[in-house]
């Protein structure tokens, strides 16, 4: 991908629907014996991922409009499939789905890329096996592949996590449907609650408030359609470029602004970001709003660990909008970034100072000195294969005045099919 010699960022836009969302659409309407249309569905190649491996499980999908139509098989009702279930680089595909698999009484294989197959998987091995199940991965039971001997029913527990991860946290979830009795979770931070809210949706015995989640099997759920909002994390990506950029003015609709996903608004407001939030709805008991933002001068930040599985997505693009606020941004107890799709805090520090960035790796953050107008250097800058990274590198390279290539962009279609020629239509160029 080659970025460079931009102006400022202008237009009206529209965003690629939810990814964490998307996921749970189709997985939570394969668990129903009914059809749900899901409307502006994300067709990247995670959520197609997701897709797949619920078709070879017997779930039945077609395209329809912007979206799918999924028959689901009900609750413990996939067929055994007879191959290997490939996730690709898909946690939130391995993870959820391996809890909606725990419940059915067959073997299944989960494998992924590379990099999935080194993530942590301990975090969902073991919940799964005291509910019941007989779960096994490689690496002393840490790594995916996985192997998966699931159980009817499974038990319902209590759970106190020591990380708070929303995959982990969903995996249980969509486990724990499959249960005799009632589960509950603890987190120690508040993580996205996407999965209780499409739950509660659909009719599900569930509460939840904070670091709390208790969910109740007994109940069926009921059978609505599912519409969407655009992707507040594929979002950020324009509302730091529009504040970055001298002169920008952009206006984003049918943002979903769910308040455990939304903090990264509240930090650039902070850092001095001239955002506003309009016409505030519920779409599918999900909250959505159009978002306008104005290019601004923004002053640094300090980031610290409770906020960080609300922001847990968005520090690569935060650390851009540091390197532009004039001062010292410090980001710690985000440790998790190193089990993301790359292991981030590296990949951030390594890259940015390529571009001329004065960062400094933490072991659990980075440390960012800004400068008002920073001069980013032209050159070759690499993605390490994460769409994320290669993202924030593309709105980082919208300050420099050279070409920049990013290498190994096609990472992108992980979240964001379309990024560059939505970019393109939105940047105004120098001269
Ligand atoms: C996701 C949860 C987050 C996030 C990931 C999507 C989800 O992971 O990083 O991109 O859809 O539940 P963790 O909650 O495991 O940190």
């Amino acid at each position: 991908m080659e970025i460079g010699g931009i102006n400022s960022i202008k237009g009206e836009l529209r965003i690629p629907g939810d990814k964490s969302i998307s996921h749970r659409s189709a997985i939570i309407s394969s668990l129903l014996k009914d059809r749900i249309t899901i409307k502006n569905f994300l067709f990247s190649s995670d959520c197609i991922s997701t897709l797949d491996v619920l078709k070879k499980l017997g779930t039945g999908i077609t395209e329809s409009g912007t979206g799918i139509v999924v028959t689901g098989c009900g609750l413990s009702g996939y067929t055994e499939p007879s191959n290997i279930l490939e996730v690709g680089n898909s946690g939130t595909t391995i993870r959820l789905i391996s809890g909606a698999l725990a419940g059915n009484e067959f073997m299944s294989v989960l494998s992924g890329d590379e990099s999935i197959n080194c993530r942590p998987m301990a975090r969902i091995i073991e919940p799964l096996n005291q509910m019941g199940a007989a779960v096994y991965g490689r690496d002393n039971n840490k790594k995916a592949p996985l192997v998966i001997f699931g159980r009817k029913p499974l038990k319902g527990r209590r759970f106190r996590l020591k990380i708070s991860s929303a995959q982990v946290k969903s995996c249980i979830m969509l486990a724990a449907l499959h249960a005799s009795g009632p589960t509950e979770i603890f987190q120690p931070d508040v993580s996205r609650d996407h999965t209780e809210r499409m739950l509660e949706y659909l009719g599900a015995d569930i509460e939840y408030d904070g670091r709390y989640t208790r969910i109740n099997p007994a109940k069926k759920l009921e059978a609505k359609d599912i519409i969407i909002p655009a992707d507040l994390s594929s979002a950020l990506f324009f509302i730091v470029a529009a504040l970055i950029n001298k002169g920008s003015r952009i206006l984003i609709k049918d943002v979903g602004i769910n308040p455990t996903r939304s903090h990264a608004l509240d930090i650039l407001k902070d850092m001095g970001g001239k955002i506003s939030i309009s016409n505030q709805r519920t779409i599918c008991n999900e909250p959505a709003a159009d978002i306008e933002v104005l290019s601004s001068d923004l002053v640094p930040v300090s980031i610290e660990t409770g906020m960080i599985p609300n922001i847990i997505d968005e520090i690569p693009i935060l650390s851009v909008a540091a390197a532009a606020a004039h001062g010292k941004t410090v980001i710690t107890g985000a440790g998790e970034l190193r089990n993301k799709e790359s292991d981030r805090i590296k990949a951030i520090s390594y890259q940015f100072k390529l571009a001329g960035v004065d960062v400094e790796e933490l072991s659990d953050g980075l440390q960012i000195n800004g400068r008002k107008a920073p001069v980013i250097r032209g050159g070759i800058y690499n993605s390490l294969g994460d769409h994320r990274i290669a993202m924030s590198l593309a709105v980082l390279a919208t300050l420099s005045k050279d070409r920049v290539t990013i290498r190994d962009s096609g990472c992108i279609e992980t979240s964001f099919p379309g990024f560059k020629a939505l970019l393109d239509s939105v940047s105004k160029e120098n001269g």
